[in-house]
């Protein structure tokens, strides 16, 4: 059995870019769950499907999780969802991915994918419901933020090096309308797991906060 961390936090916190690194620096798997979210609203989107339909899942012509899970393929399911990782990180996946994500439906589907994912090997897996629903069990749990601003900034920055038309005040109301949704749903809601080690990423470098957690790894698991 390997190693679980997980990390948890909002949008824009900082949580892809860290967990990769982290994930990198200690030989684990990197797991971003936000990206099936967003690849189920992407395929939701190109099947020009009503996002907040609680049918949807049942509507998708491609049954795509389903099919990976039964015929337990998922390494491909990933590889796939990486080489489009730019589409689904689109202003539009972004402005759908909340609505897509509240669905019961939708989570009880990627739940039983995300397991799967963390059986064998160790690894970082990032999202919003990972230390309290996916693996409670999870050897090292991290919640990580930052304040509104540096969250909406980073963002946008983001957005604009890619060479996408956005406003700031058009990114601030995608993020906190995401923080809304993703905090507020019925189902597996954001919040900071009890176990969790808190990281406000604010006013840290990438490398101070990957050092930060790897000292916290090495410490706890006597690495
Ligand atoms: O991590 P991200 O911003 O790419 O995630 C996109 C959306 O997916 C997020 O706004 C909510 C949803 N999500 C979720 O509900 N549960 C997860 N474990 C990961 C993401």
């Amino acid at each position: 059995m390997g190693m679980i961390i997980t990390i948890d936090g909002p949008a824009g916190a900082g949580k892809s870019t860290v967990a990769r690194a982290l994930a990198d620096k200690l030989g684990f798997h990197y797991i971003n769950t936000g990206d099936l979210y967003r690849f189920i609203t992407y395929c939701a989107i190109l099947d020009n499907l009503n996002v907040n339909s609680a049918q949807l899942m049942d509507r998708l012509s491609l049954k795509i999780v389903e099919k990976y899970i039964q015929e337990n393929s998922d390494i491909d399911l990933l590889s796939h969802i990486n080489s489009i990782s730019e589409k689904l990180h689109s202003p539009e996946v972004d402005k759908k991915v909340s609505f897509v994500a509240r669905h019961s439906s939708v989570r009880k589907n990627l739940m039983s994918l995300q397991r799967l994912l963390v059986k064998d090997g160790s690894v970082v897996m990032e999202g919003r419901d990972i230390g309290t629903i996916i693996v409670p069990y999870a050897n090292v749990k991290f919640f990580i933020t930052a304040d509104e601003y540096t969250r909406i900034m980073r963002r946008y920055k983001e957005l604009q090096e890619k060479g996408y038309q956005i406003t700031f005040s058009e990114v601030k109301k995608e993020i906190l309308c995401r923080d809304y949704i993703d905090s507020r749903r019925e189902t597996a809601p954001l919040t900071q797991p009890e176990d969790a080690i808190f990281i406000d990423t604010s006013h840290q470098t990438v490398s101070e906060v990957v050092e930060e957690m790897l000292e916290i790894v090495r410490r706890l698991k006597d690495f």
